[in-house]
């Protein structure tokens, strides 16, 4: 009989068949699938992997860089390398068997792979080139022309195996013999250049041919050539490295290196790009077959060997930014003569493909905008300083066709002019390329309230068009930053709509690389505006982040990379404590409804809250997490440190803010009441009232709206909901009326705006596409909703609570995950008094399920009274909900 089990979708590092990583030991993880999708109860109980440095070795059975031995275990996820050091550019073959709950070995896994990158700054052997000044014949702008570099280089020899390694900085394209190579737009990911540069790696093989060779390499100016008038970062002029490793059947090697016999010129089509300001194309200047071998380079210059940059070479780990979906316009109207306005129906980040024809030098513009304004023209007030302009001077072929290459606008709407014909461009002239992180997106919700699927999936585009390698704070305007505080638990959120590990691992390590001598942590980071107030809310995403990616992922590596860095900002900011109470704080509950629809900030008192009310509060609750992670690294004595420390805070802050004739805090504002409750600082015998007083607010004071800005938001869905108030989170949550996400829905919004009145606010500060007010709504879909949340003492969902909470008067909810562990799903439904519960466990985990009924006895299994069925096993009760343990497997539990 085959084992019940067999591994699937092999990843190292959170990738299938990743190259060019840089771990000295590499996480594998697989998925367990079920030979029979029916079966339940299905476990891994042992794994062995094998890893070979050739395929042939491989298929032999030989592990000759690894052999685990067979391991008795359940794991299915993070399970590290501890084989022979590797080195640079080694590439690894490797196979992994399972053992299923009978203890039955099943077949090995198809053979996957993966390849180091360059391990060593010695290893590269190739030159920084470009040319670090500007362009005498082009007027000094923010925006330079792209750099082309080229060279050519012989292959004598059949190939046996090409592995290219570049960097372009700001941002780059790489062509080989005609081709681009690859698919990833935007790339390297942003960083800190001072501190880290990121490298890509791609097999070129199959692209290299006998005989000569060329490479071409674009440079735009991305983050790296970035002057601003106002705060952000420079780093230089675009330069690159690039190294081609070659190694032939006979066994020889060859290396082409960036050097100072590349040429470069200044002189092609991109001439002038920018981030912001968008690209400047004219075709006219393209250099036909530049990118070949034997194009006439002679009127190009010579490279220069130029600065390398100050940070340190390191892998690109996470997944490259692509052009994921592609969408066509809604509509074309005429404006005004010459002036055409083209709809997306939906507010979206990347780019416009422009399908044109007309004479040589006939000049298209293309102008972003997320909304227009009454009179049906772009309103664009609120990019502030981003022209969002992208144009393109034709070169008179029949039919031509041009995307911008180095720019990205956020926009829903598009004016289009310098149309070069008579007739009237249809909504065929333009596809709208969304762009962003190409992760896996895992988003999957729907209920009977269309309110909330649309708030949903508003949610949902909101996230996606605020990946830029870096989490954004918005796409459209001249702003794009990384700012910590709008992530702290949005991250949560985020893990239900994308597969973020790899994501925020490299964020992670971003915010670590802004990390100052003195332990202080920036509010954007990487730093390219830098700010280092030594607040404690924006800088907390620090510790939250590692706590998400153990609990939904199961890492334990950011933990403890991060540990010490997270401990030296503990204790730099505990020199701010004053008698215990924390007074660092610069945003406040950022963006709380305001009460005049013209505002930005409220001037209310009775909307603000104390910001050290918020500060203290959140560094309670920072060391308590602090407290956990020490706990979970062994290192009692910091707990202990800690606690002890949060206990005084805890003393200070009810010395402080408590109002003990009315048990609630400071001036009762909604979020002055969500913290100490979500935080656990209210004294048990004070709870019901401080939730009183919440929903007293709630009710009487916002009228059943939101009344936080992003500080409370990141808590409120889960505070009431947890609190018995689910049915006050569904009503906030779907109101339609101002403010709230039902409220942008109703004005027809199609992502989540910066300011809850993003509609009537005036513009200086007003995006329409921020994630910082999604809080933990999405947390609240999935884990409350839904029900399906991860158990922190079994991470990565390993082990799954299944908790839902029917609110309101939805009568279903149908939503999945998928996780490490593969893809768990719920589907509820209320008729009548009835509840009916569907779920479906993976291979290789187990769940607890509360379901609403007083006993075992009323609750049926696939029609069976549970007590019967198959990998169901009663609990006990808790309160209204009896719960069971599941195994994995289909299951439809229903009680009366
Ligand atoms: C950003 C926010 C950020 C805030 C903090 C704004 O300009 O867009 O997302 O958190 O500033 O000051």
């Amino acid at each position: 009989m085959a084992a019940a089990i067999h591994p699937r979708q092999l990843r190292v590092e959170y990738r299938e068949n990743p190259l060019g990583i840089d771990v000295a030991a590499p996480r594998f993880s697989w998925l367990a699938a079920a030979a029979n999708p029916k079966a339940r109860g299905l476990r891994q109980t042992a794994y062995r992997i094998l890893v070979a440095s050739s395929e042939r070795s491989l298929r032999a059975g030989s592990g000759d860089l690894w052999d685990s031995g067979k391991v008795a275990s359940a794991d299915s996820a993070q399970i590290v390398y501890a084989g022979k050091p590797l080195v640079s550019g080694e590439a690894a073959f490797w196979k992994v068997q399972v053992w299923d709950q009978r203890g039955k070995p099943g077949e090995w896994s198809t053979p996957a792979e993966w390849s180091m990158g360059i391990l060593r700054p010695e290893d590269w052997q190739a030159a920084w080139i470009g040319r670090d000044e500007p362009d005498a014949s082009q007027p000094p702008d923010r925006r330079l022309p792209a750099r082309y570099l080229r060279t050519e280089f012989p292959v004598g020899k059949a190939v046996r195996r090409a592995v290219v390694y570049y960097s372009g900085l700001g941002t780059s394209e790489l062509y080989l013999n005609g081709t681009k190579v690859g698919d990833h737009v935007l790339s390297p990911g942003l960083t800190d250049y001072d501190r880290r540069v990121l490298y890509v790696t791609f097999d070129v093989t199959r692209q290299l041919v006998r005989g000569k060779n060329a490479i071409g390499l674009i440079l735009g100016n991305g983050r790296f050539y970035a002057p601003r008038a106002e705060r952000t970062r420079s780093f230089g002029f675009p330069k690159a490295i690039l190294r081609l490793d070659v190694e032939y059947q006979d066994g020889s090697r060859a290396a082409v290196v960036s050097g100072p016999e590349w040429k470069l010129s200044t002189h092609g089509p991109i001439v002038a790009n920018n981030e912001y300001d968008g690209e400047e194309y004219d075709a006219s200047h393209e250099f036909a077959g530049w990118d070949r071998a034997g194009f006439d380079d002679s009127a190009w210059e010579a490279a220069h060997i130029v600065a390398a940059p100050a940070g340190v070479l390191a892998a690109q780990m996470a997944n490259p930014l692509r052009v994921v979906e592609t969408l066509h316009p809604v509509s074309v109207k005429l404006l005004q003569p010459g002036v055409w306005i083209f709809d997306m129906g939906q507010n979206m980040v990347g780019w416009c493909r422009l399908h044109v024809a007309g004479p040589k030098g006939a000049r298209v513009v293309l102008r972003h905008a997320e909304t227009l304004s009454p009179d049906g023209s772009l309103y664009v007030a609120n990019l502030r300083t981003a022209r969002a302009t992208d144009v393109y001077t034709l070169k008179g072929d029949r039919a031509e066709v041009w995307e911008p290459r180095f720019t990205y606008h956020g926009f829903r709407y598009l004016e289009l002019t310098g149309w070069p014909n008579d007739s009237a461009p249809t909504t065929a002239a333009l596809e709208g390329r969304v762009v962003h992180d190409d992760m896996q997106a895992v988003a999957d919700f729907s209920s009977s309230s269309n309110m909330l699927n649309q708030i949903h999936r508003n949610v949902f585009w909101g996230i996606r068009g605020n990946y830029r390698s870096i989490p954004t704070d918005c796409p459209q305007r001249d702003e794009r930053q990384g700012w910590l505080g709008d992530r702290s638990q949005v991250s949560r959120s985020e893990s239900y709509m994308f597969d973020i590990a790899a994501f925020y691992s490299k964020w992670e390590q971003d915010l670590a690389d802004s990390q100052r001598a003195d332990g202080s942590i920036p509010d954007v980071a990487p730093t390219y505006w830098s700010l280092y107030n030594d607040d404690i809310t924006w800088p907390s995403t620090f510790l939250f982040v590692p706590g998400m990616l153990y609990d939904q992922y199961g890492d334990r590596r950011v933990l403890e990379l991060f540990y010490p860095a997270m401990k030296q900002w503990i204790e730099h900011e505990r020199g701010y404590l004053q008698d215990g109470l924390m007074p660092k704080d610069q945003y406040a509950d950022w963006c709380v409804p305001p009460e005049d629809p013209k505002l930005i900030h409220s001037k209310d008192p009775a909307r603000v809250t104390n910001p050290t009310l918020i500060a203290t509060a959140y560094y309670y609750h920072l060391l308590r997490l602090a407290a956990r992670y020490a706990r979970m690294l062994d290192r009692p004595a910091d707990a202990a440190g800690y606690d002890a420390l949060a206990e005084e805070g805890n003393a200070a802050f009810q010395k402080r803010f408590l109002k003990p004739a009315t048990g609630v805090y400071d001036n009762a504002t909604q979020t002055s009441s969500i913290l100490p409750l979500f935080f656990n600082l209210a004294p048990p015998g004070n709870r019901a009232a401080l939730l009183a007083s919440l929903v007293n607010n709630i009710d009487h004071v916002t009228h059943g709206h939101v009344g936080t800005g992003l500080v409370g938001a990141q808590f409120l869905m889960r505070t009431l909901t947890e609190n018995g108030r689910s049915d006050l989170a569904y009503e906030i949550a779907t109101q339609p009326t101002y403010p709230g996400w039902g409220y942008m829905v109703s004005k027809g919004a199609t992502t989540v705006w910066e300011l809850w009145n993003g509609d009537t606010a005036e513009p200086s500060m007003n995006s329409g596409n921020h994630v910082m007010q999604i809080g933990d709504l999405a947390v609240w879909m999935y884990e409350y909703l839904a029900g399906i949340r991860p158990d922190p003492a079994n991470p990565g969902f390993r082990h799954v609570l299944i908790h839902p909470y029917p609110a309101g008067d939805l009568t279903f909810v149908r939503a999945s995950h998928q996780s490490m562990y593969g893809k768990i799903a719920t589907s509820w439904k209320r008729d009548g008094g009835a509840f009916t519960l569907s779920v479906a466990i993976p291979p290789n985990t187990s769940a607890t399920v509360w379901m609403p009924a007083k006993d075992a006895a009323s609750v049926t299994e696939s029609g069976r009274p549970t007590a019967r069925a198959r990998g169901v096993k009663f609990l006990r009760t808790e309160g209204d909900s009896t719960l069971f343990e599941l195994e994995s497997g289909d299951f439809v539990l229903r009680s009366k």
